[in-house]
């Protein structure tokens, strides 16, 4: 376990004490407030506890339960009572307090906010007469509350230890040594004052009459958002922005190819990883790299920066050599007919790249011999004999997952050559056993054979000074800084970076002639062969450290080859190359409670997404709601179906159709005048927060959490029409007709905002929302232009509008049970069940990376919920997962490492449990309760 706490903050003080007075075991590190400890939420939260298997506690009261709970001791309704009442009632009044105290220097007023809850704790202390609050000896919600009030009842400046029994047990429990420590370390001995780096940072408290303005719709961080107080100061300013409306429409509209570079702008350069050609890919593909950088992109172009997007197929390799054995065709055949089937997926996802490449170019050859001259000039490669495993019958040398045979560790009759799945041990190829070719089962032979390594080690200390500079400047997100971090940890080895195959770009060292480059060395050289395919300029991109940005999008299995290995290579080089400032890579996208499975059928792969009839931006939409930015997520068609029918087509799709409704049918199809009261101003000044927290978002890449913010503008509309009834409105006198202009007119403008908004995310239905309010064209090339979000007024008084529609179309249950019976898992004739293939991907990463085992998928064929064939695959996956574990254990690996196994091990026998029809028993484990 671990825990998280920053210095002068009182809620770690909390955390702190509870620790030492349990006694829990437990490793305590100290970050900075605005450090994000827990990787999927979207604003810092110290403290927080780490727990065993991997989960996260963050609300310090739950820390101080949950410890308590370690140690043995339940908490007790009473002692919940008071930890609700420390939550609910104290701390919103120490909040203000402590705000008053520290920053404002009103001291003197601090016990004007406390009096209440403090009379109302001393006088609960005098009436229970009991040393502690919920008895004879102390318990979690004594040291909570302890804790909570320790700033202020140890500041004897605020004079606030009036009650008597209060102050009893205030000094109690202050001279147990573990709380003494505790404040000493939180806050230093410097009193309040300790707290007030902290303070800054925290929002300045609500006052009570404010906490009813927004309702409480979804979750609890839309909630405590919607709570947001807005001053009149703000309202006013939101006002006059809006009067101002649009700006003038920026020079040049409209993308001219090429795109290089301009002198005075903002150059970015985005590419997303270069995605297999031998393989469709599925969703969960399509959400980590190219969607992800194309929804960015969009972005980018909208605020009016200078803008390039590439990508193509990553076609060589020894995955491309195979496939072509088995349909039959050269490698060339196999890239081209899956360079067309890739480029159409995308095309129907409408990913508007600026130039979709390929790597087998000759211009690929020409910069890859380059960077290899250039490497071998300046002594960064080094050669090295390697013993490999050759097929005499195939005359081919075998790459590792092209031999299998008897693990030399457990003698698991079927290891790959890099991999045990028994016992998990990474192997050596020649230590096989009994090894024989995948191909033609024949037994293969040793043969020495001399490769180019490229020299790591020597690049090490470079490439670390280029690290920090980077992620310390730019944006990486927090998974990619970790699996960096973790490569360079144990030091760099040499990386051979020449293969014994055909199908590559072949080495130009007169004694290497027969050889290719590895794939991994060769294929990001690939986004500058690409971009040179796309213009001869090409290095004004990729040779312009000092003018560009470069982002690079990839799922996180691919980070040590774009953060340490190609950098390298560049590094090595030495031509002025641009390095990559912002590396964006997402967790794993799953499907349903399983992961996607070509070999299995199982999942959705690209070139199926349009047979199902849902449209391609509704497809967009629930992949980037669900992007796994921070954490693992999954794909669900019933969560799609929700999401559909609750944010598209009741909030987001209701409300611009509601607006467009009340123009045309109240006003004759003409924006009313509009004449902004308190509360359109409000309004104004919520949307324009939101659209504020929109672009922050954007600008760092958090692609999902953005889009929370435009689904949070169209609930404010509702809302907001809800409220003022302009339907009734406009049966009734003067003052009230113009009461519904008003609320009409800005809502038809905030359904212009949001289609604009909506750009990146949903393209035609963002153009069609323009369709239908006829808005200008200056709308999509003006609203997010150079600003850090203005909410201005572009459908003027008088404006007529378009004809409106519906945009969206509820997804019916029996539709949605189909398309999941079609799609889960039923093994496809053609092709018998493989064993992994998401192999090639895991072999050849280091740490923290390596798949988790699959779970057999959902069978149409179930009874009442028994599924015999469900049943025996789960039974050997905890069969399996089972060795697995004992192997772990036997190795003595590490704690974390096994108890994430375990974990698994546990889901699976949670599954089988079902699929036998048995009711699962719930994992006995503290702390998962949410
Ligand atoms: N083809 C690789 C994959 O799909 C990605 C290659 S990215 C590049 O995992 F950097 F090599 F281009
Ligand atoms: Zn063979």
């Amino acid at each position: 376990m671990k825990l998280f706490i920053s210095e002068g903050n009182p809620h770690c003080l909390k955390v702190l004490s509870a620790l030492g007075v349990t006694g829990v075991q437990c490793d305590v590190q100290c970050v900075n407030h605005e450090e994000r400890v827990v990787p999927f939420l979207s604003r810092p939260a110290v403290p927080a506890l780490l727990l065993p298997n991997g989960l996260y506690l963050f609300s310090s009261n739950a820390i101080c339960r949950y410890l308590f709970e370690v140690n043995g001791q339940e908490s007790s309704e009473l002692c919940n009572q008071w930890l609700e009442w420390e939550a609910t009632d104290l701390q919103p009044a120490l909040l203000q307090a402590l705000h008053m105290a520290v920053l404002q220097g009103k001291g003197s007023e601090v016990s004007k906010v406390l009096q209440s809850p403090l009379n109302f704790l001393d006088q609960s202390l005098g009436k229970g007469n009991t040393p502690y609050l919920t008895g004879e000896a102390v318990s979690v919600a004594d040291i909570v509350l302890w804790a909570a009030l320790y700033p202020v009842l140890s500041e004897s400046s605020l004079a606030l230890g009036e009650g008597k029994s209060m102050k009893a047990w205030f000094d109690r429990i202050a001279a147990m040594h573990s709380c003494q420590s505790a404040a000493q370390k939180v806050l230093q001995g410097k009193g309040l004052q300790g707290m007030k780096s902290y303070m800054q940072r925290q929002p300045a408290p609500h006052s009570n009459q404010c906490r009813e303005t927004q309702p409480c719709n979804s979750n609890l961080a839309e909630c405590e958002e919607g709570e947001r107080v807005v001053s009149e100061e703000e309202m006013e300013a939101a006002a006059h922005t809006w009067n101002k409306g649009l700006n003038p429409a920026p020079l040049d509209t409209g993308r001219q190819h090429p795109i290089l570079p301009q002198e005075g702008k903002r150059n970015i350069l985005v590419t997303s990883a270069l995605p297999y050609v031998n393989n469709v890919p599925h969703l969960g593909n399509i959400i980590g790299c190219v969607l992800s950088a194309d929804v960015f992109s969009r972005y980018c172009r909208l605020r009016g920066w200078n803008l390039l997007f590439v990508c193509g197929t990553d076609e060589y390799g020894t995955a491309t050599e195979n496939k072509a054995r088995e349909e039959g065709l050269t490698p060339q055949q196999i890239c081209d007919k899956y360079h067309a089937i890739h480029s159409g997926i995308y095309k129907w996802f409408q990913i508007d790249f600026d130039f979709f490449g390929r790597t087998t170019t000759e211009k690929q050859t020409e910069i890859a011999q380059d960077i290899f001259w250039r490497l071998h000039k300046n002594g960064f490669l080094v050669d090295d004999t390697v013993e490999q495993l050759r097929c005499e019958n195939c005359q081919r040398f075998l790459a590792d997952r092209f031999v299998e045979g008897t693990c030399p560790h457990c003698s698991y009759p079927e290891a790959r050559g890099d991999q045990c799945d028994k016992c998990g041990r990474l192997i050596n190829a020649v230590e096989l056993r009994e090894p024989q070719c995948k191909v033609c089962r024949r037994t293969p032979v040793i043969r020495s054979s001399k490769h180019l390594f490229l020299d790591l080690p020597k690049l090490e200390t470079q490439l670390e000074q280029w690290l920090e500079k980077s992620t310390s400047t730019g944006d990486w997100t927090a998974n990619a800084k970790q699996i960096t971090r973790s490569w360079l940890r144990d030091g760099l080895k040499p990386r051979c970076i020449t293969r014994d195959l055909q199908w590559g770009t072949p080495v130009p060292h007169p004694e290497y002639k027969e050889k290719v480059f590895y794939v991994w060395f060769d294929a990001p050289i690939g986004y500058l062969s690409i971009t040179a395919n796309y213009t001869d300029k090409w290095e004004t991109w990729w040779k312009n450290p000092q003018q560009v940005e470069l982002y690079n999008f990839m799922a996180k299995d691919n980070v040590p080859f774009h953060s340490v290995v190609f950098p390298c290579s560049l590094l090595g080089a030495q031509d002025n190359y641009t390095l990559v400032n912002n590396l964006v890579a997402t967790e794993y996208l799953n499907y349903e409670d399983t992961k996607f499975s070509k070999s299995r059928g199982v999942g959705v792969f690209g070139d199926m997404a349009k047979d199902t009839g849902i449209p391609s931006d509704v497809w967009r939409f629930y992949l980037l709601y669900v992007r796994p930015e921070g954490q693992d997520s999954a794909f669900s068609w019933a969560d799609m179906a929700l999401k559909n029918n609750s944010e598209l087509l009741n909030n987001l799709g209701n409300f611009i159709n509601r607006a467009g409704m009340f123009v045309t049918r109240f006003f004759e199809g003409c924006v009313p005048v509009m004449d902004l009261q308190q509360e359109d101003k409000r309004l104004l000044a919520l949307v324009g927060w939101e659209l504020q927290q929109y672009i922050k978002l954007m600008d760092k890449v958090k692609i999902r959490d953005a889009l929370k913010h435009i689904l949070n503008i169209s609930r404010h509309g509702n809302q907001y029409i809800q409220v003022n009834e302009p339907w009734k409105k406009i049966k009734g006198g003067d003052i009230e007709r113009q009461r519904a202009g008003t609320v009409t007119g800005v809502s038809v403008n905030i359904a212009c905002l949001l289609s604009v908004m909506l750009f990146p995310y949903m393209p035609k239905v963002s153009q069609t929302i323009r369709d239908q309010l006829n808005a200008p064209q200056s709308c999509i090339s003006t609203m997010l232009y150079g600003t850090t979000g203005t909410f201005v007024c572009s459908l003027r008084a008088g404006h007529r509008i378009g004809t409106v529609s519906p945009l969206f179309q509820k997804l019916e249950v029996d539709q949605i049970e189909a398309l999941k019976k079609r799609f889960g898992g039923q093994q496809p004739e053609d092709e018998p069940p493989k064993k992994k293939t998401t192999a090639q991907k895991a072999a050849s990463t280091q740490p923290a990376t390596v798949p988790a085992p699959a779970a057999p998928a959902a069978d149409a064929a179930t009874v009442n919920g028994v599924d015999p064939e469900k049943a025996k695959q789960l039974t050997q996956a905890v069969a399996e997962q089972g060795d697995k574990v004992r192997a772990l254990k036997t190795q003595k690996a590490e704690k974390a490492v096994i108890t994430a196994e375990v974990t698994k091990l546990l889901d699976l026998k949670k599954q089988l449990a079902v699929a036998e029809g048995k009711s699962p028993e719930p994992a006995p484990q503290k702390g998962k309760k949410k």
